[in-house]
């Protein structure tokens, strides 16, 4: 089914329906902008797993404490295969819901929280479990004076991505609202989505023949941070960066993560994976189609998939030159993890842009494990000062950097006079430290905001599938030569920046370092 296609069960949303739902851009818009209201009936599956427990639940809990989730109308239901009872479940959960200033008040929300929630137990592949927890939301339904199957019902798969298909098939059959009655179905995933462009397409097709385009949710969580949905508002609200944002004036551009620890835990998955499909076609290109896109129409969520669309299908393919990969000493001792894996924990990879604002300027990924600090920012490096009397460039150049994490920040690199009697130059920088700028205000979580976006309808920071698919154009070609053991990573040590040849690829592609000044973020 196609783009507002429409079948007999589902509710169809048409694309672009309640887009102005983010408040600061509703302003003076439409009717469009008041919430549903309804039973809302919300499913996490796999609701014994990992990241439900450590996001699903967590990011739920903080809504409803934000009083996005009334207890009159909500009702959230965990589905696994494990045999446990509601308290058993609720019991699971508890213990991540601790964030709280540990007063009695806050013990009070997390019981009343988990009183919301009811466990459901059952496969993934047969029709009993489903048929149950069809049941369950159902009688929900009625207990909140609603019609039985008129509700609002998101689904949220906290699954591997191989059970995706069968699940889809278990509530597209037996699970659905009844949109005669009103209210809708919409289905939240998340990544992995495939490994190469054909499995994701695979996968995409399955999907695609339960669901419509606007009922399914992608999740990337970096589309939730703070800094990341600040981009388009800093890029195109601002008379600054307007004349600047282009081949003209930037050298360079890094989007970059750290981690500074290792696959631990997760060495299994990690491994078949690599640090590219975890990380940089995912994560790392989303901010990429943010920073280098066209501006949009407007904000609607079509006119904005549609820009990033374009710059994806603008990436020129990968040369090797411009490919450094590494992996950790140390990473093959996890017992869940190959011998002779060839698995990239590391790589600085080059995306090239053929457009006529970014032909020339590499855009520099990179993304590592195990590796000295933790952070994730995107640099701008600008051009040197043409016909320099300052000696500017001794001073480094121009940045403009954005802290993604931790202590969000956006800073500019700048020459300045030193202060004194001396005319001498010195690097300084302008500051907007988050914690600083905005104290007592809580940035939420990238889940939490991307559940409510679900639940409003606002597709603006999910992936569209073409997108979806232009992104696994732009790196297949280079994941199959690693598979292929084309490509060999580098042992790089824990601890370290990672391999040395990738600091020799940032300067050739251009980036200059500079000596003698260090961003510090402000203390309160
Ligand atoms: C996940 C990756 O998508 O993002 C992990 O699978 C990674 O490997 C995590 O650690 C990083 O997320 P964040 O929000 O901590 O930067």
């Amino acid at each position: 089914m196609g783009l507002g296609g429409s079948s007999s069960t589902s509710s169809v949303e048409s694309p672009g329906k309640n887009s102005f739902r983010s408040d600061s851009f509703s302003e003076g818009k439409d009717s469009e902008s008041v919430l549903e209201k309804g039973c809302l009936s919300i499913v996490v599956l796999g609701a014994s797993g990992d990241l439900a427990k450590k996001k699903t639940f967590p990011a739920l809990f903080h809504l409803y404490q934000q009083g996005f989730l009334q207890p009159s109308e909500v009702y959230i239901f965990g589905y696994a295969r494990t045999k446990i009872s509601d308290d058993g479940l609720r019991d699971r959960i508890r213990g991540h819901l601790s964030q709280g200033n540990g007063t009695s008040s806050h013990s009070e929300n997390v019981s009343e929280f988990l009183q919301l929630i009811k466990y459901v137990s059952g496969s993934y592949d047969t029709e009993e479990g489903f048929r149950l927890l069809d049941k369950e939301i159902s009688e929900h339904e009625i207990s909140k004076n609603s019609q039985e199957g008129s509700s609002r019902r998101l689904f949220y798969l906290a699954l591997p991505p191989s059970v995706y298909p069968s699940v889809c098939k278990m509530i597209r059959n037996y699970c659905m609202n009844r949109s005669d009655l009103g209210g809708w179905t919409r289905i939240v995933v998340e990544k992995p989505f495939g490994k190469d462009l054909s499995t994701a397409e695979d996968l995409s097709a399955q999907l695609g023949e339960l669901f419509d385009e606007p009922q399914i949710y992608r999740i990337d969580h970096y589309l939730g941070k703070e800094l990341v949905q600040n981009l388009l508002v800093l890029r195109f609200a601002n008379r600054f960066f307007l004349p600047l944002w282009n081949r003209d004036n930037i050298d360079n551009i890094q989007i970059v993560f750290r981690e500074d620890f290792g696959t631990e835990g997760r060495g299994g998955y990690f491994d078949e994976y690599g640090i590219i499909r975890d990380i940089i076609q995912n994560h790392l290109l989303q901010v990429l189609c943010l920073v280098a896109m066209e501006k949009p129409v407007s904000l609607k969520p079509e006119h904005i998939r549609d820009e990033k669309v374009k710059v994806l299908q603008s990436v020129l393919p990968i040369s090797d030159e411009e490919v450094v990969l590494g992996q950790y000493e140390g990473y093959k001792n996890d017992p869940t993890v190959s011998n002779n894996s060839n698995t990239p924990t590391f790589a600085t990879v080059v995306l090239r842009i053929h457009n006529e604002r970014w032909e020339g300027v590499p855009f520099i990924m990179k993304a590592g494990k195990a590796l000295n600090s933790r952070k994730a920012e995107i640099r701008v490096q600008f051009k040197d000062v043409p016909g320099d009397i300052f000696k500017c460039k001794k001073q480094g150049r121009n940045e403009f950097v954005i802290r993604l994490q931790p202590s969000e920040a956006m800073y500019m690199k700048l020459t300045v006079k030193k202060p004194g009697l001396e005319m001498s130059t010195i690097q300084s920088e302008l500051d907007l430290s988050y914690k600083q700028r905005y104290q007592g205000v809580t940035i939420p979580e990238a889940y939490e905001r991307l559940i409510l976006d679900t639940i409003r309808g606002d597709q603006q920071h999910f992936v569209r599938r073409d997108e979806l698919k232009a992104a696994w154009e732009i790196f297949t070609p280079l994941l199959h030569r690693i598979d292929e053991g084309k490509m060999k990573p580098l042992a790089y040590k824990p601890g370290s920046r990672g391999p040395v040849e990738a600091d020799e690829l940032l300067a050739k592609a251009g980036y200059v370092q500079t000596h003698g000044y260090i961003w510090v973020p402000p203390s309160l």
